[in-house]
């Protein structure tokens, strides 16, 4: 079963735009996740735009589904998920000036950086998950690092359109296929909708779909609930892995 992870950053977006108590991440998240949501993602960025540390230690403690934190591999952001210990962290690269994740994490060139951060959560007995574009070479450095889970940025797939689609959309199923081979869990996100996801899945192997903004921005007119399970009944039509 293709399970659907629910990133409720943009709620906090929307809470810190003001600096009020509302609306809450937590509430929206416990929408989520009576809607059918199998996981809650949230971004604790360095310049905490969004989501904020309380937030991922309230979560932590309140949440009856699994806890993926997005993260970048910087010292102070590993301390804090070493504290709060989610099931879950999804290590991606960070810049200050973009506006969301802009692409994968370079793993080749950030292995020996990432490799005592890998080390470290694993003692914790955190799952942990890099967000990678679709290359061989990506791939096979994630699976050697030992990690158990990949992301695959579908960012450049859902934001593409004729012969590029269909050029980044065999990217992804082949990257899925080799992360397969490689004993790697496989997981996909960025920049999924109700529009593209039939797309999406095409992709052999899914454990999990993370999806964000698209669910928040729905909500604002059908209400939380009603945005999860339109997303979680287009995931049903998934056909699930190859032999
Ligand atoms: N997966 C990762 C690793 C991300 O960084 C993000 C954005 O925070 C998402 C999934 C969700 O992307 P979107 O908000 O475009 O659905």
């Amino acid at each position: 079963m293709l399970r659907l992870g629910v990133n409720v950053d943009h709620v906090a977006t929307l809470r810190q735009a003001r600096g009020t108590s509302y609306p809450s991440p937590l509430e929206a998240a416990r929408l989520c996740v009576e809607a059918g949501a199998h996981g809650i993602t949230i971004h604790l960025r360095e310049d905490r735009r969004h989501i904020q540390d309380e937030d991922v230690r309230t979560m932590r403690r309140e949440l009856t589904v699994p806890l993926n934190l997005e993260m970048a591999c910087a010292e102070p952001i590993v301390r804090i998920a070493l504290e709060v210990r989610p099931q879950e962290v999804c290590m991606v690269p960070e810049r200050r000036e973009e506006r969301t994740t802009e692409g994968g994490l370079d793993v080749v060139a950030h292995r020996r950086a990432l490799r005592p951060a890998v080390e470290a959560m694993k003692a914790q007995g955190i799952a942990v998950s890099l967000f990678v574009q679709a290359d061989p070479e990506q791939l096979d450095a994630a699976a050697e690092l030992g990690v158990p889970y990949v992301e695959l940025h579908t960012g450049a797939f859902c934001d593409a359109t004729g012969s590029a689609r269909d050029r980044e959309q065999a990217r992804l199923i082949e990257g899925a296929r080799r992360a397969h081979r490689l004993g790697l869990k496989v997981n996909a996100g960025h920049g999924i909708h109700i529009d593209n996801i039939a797309g999406v899945l095409h992709i052999p192997h899914l454990d999990t779909l993370n999806i964000g903004h698209s669910i928040v921005a729905r909500a604002v007119f059908v209400g939380m609930r009603q945005a999860v399970r339109e997303m979680l009944d287009a995931m049903a039509a998934y056909a699930g892995g190859e032999a």
